[in-house]
């Protein structure tokens, strides 16, 4: 099963981060991980992906410009009915990575995905909305990072079972 990780990364954070997420679904067995930065998106994989990370920066305490843009504009393939899931990065604990990756949660209802996190669900560590990294501890969030691209490639894994002929 293909998931498709696309993040936007101006400094180089928020790459180093989605590189942790895709590290986390490769543990999961018949995943294959497609790794996109927002300007080189591979149209025909990320078509044929089942899950679909979305990585920003928090700017101005939201989701970057560049994102909203690109969901603005139509998009390369159909999202609907693909599992979605969101990370971000931001310098400072107070400044809006939650609503950076609300919002674009809500991008991606308005575009028919399904949304997931994991919650509380899954106990430690609780990720409730996307897993969120502070510039000065990059290193220290990795491995929450890997738990969360672990745990959503099992999610896709579990509604998007593999076809048998
Ligand atoms: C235009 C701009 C606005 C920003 N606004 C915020 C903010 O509101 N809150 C915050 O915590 N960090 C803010 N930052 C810091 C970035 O979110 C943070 O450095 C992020 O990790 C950068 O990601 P990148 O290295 O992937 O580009 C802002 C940075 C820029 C360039």
């Amino acid at each position: 099963m293909k998931i498709s990780i696309l993040y936007y990364s101006r400094t180089g954070h928020t790459r180093e981060m989605a590189e942790s997420v895709a590290e986390g679904a490769r543990t999961v067995s018949g995943i294959e991980v497609g790794l996109f930065p927002l300007d080189a998106i591979d149209r025909d994989f990320l078509s044929e992906s089942k899950a679909v990370f979305f990585g920003t920066p928090t700017y101005l305490a939201s989701t970057c410009w560049q994102w909203k843009k690109w969901f603005d504009e139509p998009a390369p393939c159909p999202l609907a009915g693909k599992l979605g899931a969101v990370f971000a990065t931001a310098n400072f604990v107070q400044g809006g990575a939650d609503i950076a990756i609300q919002t674009l949660l809500t991008h991606m209802l308005v575009k028919g995905m399904l949304v997931y996190s994991g919650g509380g669900a899954c106990g430690m560590p609780y990720i409730h909305l996307g897993a969120v990294a502070l510039g000065e501890k990059l290193e220290e969030s990795k491995p929450l990072f890997r738990i969360f691209g672990e745990r959503v490639a099992r999610k896709a894994m579990e509604i998007f079972p593999a076809k048998r002929d």
